[in-house]
């Protein structure tokens, strides 16, 4: 049993605005159940306040940039038994908008000063400077938002191991030299071998140079990172760290997504009852106003509109699919460009076209259940977890190669259709014919009715539950514990 303490700025159910959410949900009882005693540490947003009230006050720290005290409050993740730790400093985290930017989707203009005394306030109890008497062996720290802990740890004489994971290298956490002179960090961590980062400071460096191991949440995205195509002015860095650097693949967390007890669909299905998937499209298709039409073969999107996802391609790869009869149910939101060329390519084709913006989840399951196939024509993908569901849920996915997408489908080919493995539709290119081709590619294959149905069920009957992915991270973490830098 190793003590772990896991340092994240969202975690499922508490606090989420995607991916990192929901690993950072999952994985901590995934761990416990490893038999590892784990606790999360989670800034005090609003929405954490308000979903656990008349929290225990655990102890009251001292943070240099915080004008209060901090105050520790402690309550568990959902309706698991793992313990989470709030850091409450109302002055810096209990906002009326979202986790990192206001109402109006504009970034906090002090985000930099309010990681920092998260960051802080971590550094402090992994010390075990809070008097709560349990000192963790490890702190397992994701993305840029908790990078300064492995750099201010690493400036202890004895201290916790360290491990960082990245997200998305895209997210560097960089900041301006006149924000960096209100953090009152030491000065030398301003410098290039440090946390400086092209004339700016970035967080995601703290994590990158001093953890004692990185970790990033795909084998070939760690890989990818290493080219100067994908690292983002990092890679640099990552190829000189890459003994340290090591791919997990996220799982998946069955109790919320799986068709065969997922009370948010319109009917339950498995690989066994797979013509209980029909209701679900006709749902689908009923809600969002598409035709029901049986033929059409029904795109499903969950996405957020950002570059990274590819979707302003849509318009192009669909145009000519429509007169073949091709029908979309997108949920997303983000980019206002992107949503307003999407909306234009839902009025030009009434009842083949859907399109909701906004965060839904309900809706998302059900587009995942009614959908026959699930696109990300992702630009770079370190894991993704909609092709994860999407298999499970009988809904084949259409993927570009790249990063998590490539690791986890099984592409169709001769070989994989002739011996029962091929699990979904995989392409090459970063444009909108090659999206189109795929897309073309699907349509052909569902009309061969029991082929189709073989991809289906052998991605139903794939496991990508959190039991393996975890005791892997328990590996790295014995591995951070006796190698510390
Ligand atoms: P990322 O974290 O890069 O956005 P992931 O594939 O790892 O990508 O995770 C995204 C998660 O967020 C998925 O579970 C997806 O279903 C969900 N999601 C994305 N956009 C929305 C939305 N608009 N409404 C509901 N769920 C969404
Ligand atoms: C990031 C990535 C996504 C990944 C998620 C969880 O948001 O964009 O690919 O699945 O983190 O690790």
């Amino acid at each position: 049993m190793q003590k772990v303490l896991i340092a994240t700025s969202e975690a499922h159910p508490l606090a989420k605005t995607g991916g990192l959410g929901e690993v950072c949900g999952a994985l901590p009882l995934a761990l416990q159940q490893c038999g590892q005693d784990v606790r999360v540490i989670l800034p005090g947003y609003r929405t954490v306040l308000e979903q656990c009230r008349n929290l225990r006050v655990l102890a009251q720290l001292t943070v240099p940039v915080s004008l209060e005290p901090v105050r520790i409050l402690e309550t568990t993740l959902g309706e698991t038994t793992v313990p989470v730790l709030i850091v409450d400093a109302p002055g810096m985290f209990d906002r009326a908008g979202g986790l990192y930017a206001d109402l109006d989707g504009r970034d906090y203009a002090d985000n930099a000063n309010r990681y920092t005394v998260y960051c802080r306030a971590v550094v402090e109890l992994a010390m075990d400077r809070g008097g709560l008497y349990w000192q963790p062996e490890v702190v397992h720290c994701h993305d840029w938002q908790t990078g300064l802990v492995p750099a201010l740890l690493a400036r202890e004489p004895v201290r916790p191991g360290t491990v960082f994971t990245i997200h998305n290298i895209a997210y560097a956490g960089s900041f301006d030299r006149e924000r960096f002179d209100t953090l009152q960090l030491p000065a030398d961590l301003y410098a290039p071998g440090s946390m400086e980062f092209y004339g700016r400071f970035a967080f995601i460096k703290g994590g990158l140079v001093y953890a004692d191991l990185v970790t990033t949440v795909s084998p070939s995205y760690a890989r990818e990172i290493q080219t100067p195509e994908m690292g983002c002015g990092l890679d640099g860095l990552l190829r000189h760290r890459s003994r340290d650097l090591v791919g997990i693949i996220n799982g998946v967390n069955y109790a919320v997504w799986d068709p065969a007890n997922d009370p948010i669909i319109a009917a339950r299905y498995d690989a066994g009852t797979l013509e209980n998937k029909r209701p679900n499209r006709r749902a689908i298709q009923r809600d969002t106003g598409l035709r029901e039409d049986e033929d059409a073969l029904l795109i499903g999107v969950v996405s957020r509109l950002a570059h990274q996802k590819g979707m302003d391609l849509l318009p192009a790869a669909l145009a000519p699919l429509w007169a073949q009869g091709v029908q979309l149910a997108l949920l997303g939101s983000g980019d206002a460009q992107v949503q307003s060329e999407i909306e234009r390519m839902c009025r030009e084709h009434p009842g083949r076209c859907a399109a909701q913006f906004g965060y839904d989840d309900a809706l998302a399951h059900r587009i995942l259940a009614g959908a026959d196939v699930f696109l990300m024509p992702s630009r770079y993908e370190p894991c993704g977890l909609g092709q994860l569901y999407a298999q499970r849920y009988g809904t084949v996915p259409v993927v570009r190669r790249t990063g998590g997408l490539a690791d986890t489908v099984v592409p169709v080919n001769a070989s994989t259709l002739a011996d029962g493995t091929a699990t979904g539709v995989i392409y090459e290119d970063d444009s909108a014919e090659a999206l189109s081709a795929a897309i073309l590619a699907a349509m052909y294959l569902r009309r061969a009715a029991a082929q189709w149905r073989q991809l289906q069920i052998t991605g139903m009957r794939r496991d990508f539950s959190w039991g393996e992915s975890a005791r892997a991270y328990v590996e790295v973490y014995r591995r951070a514990r006796v190698h510390r830098r």
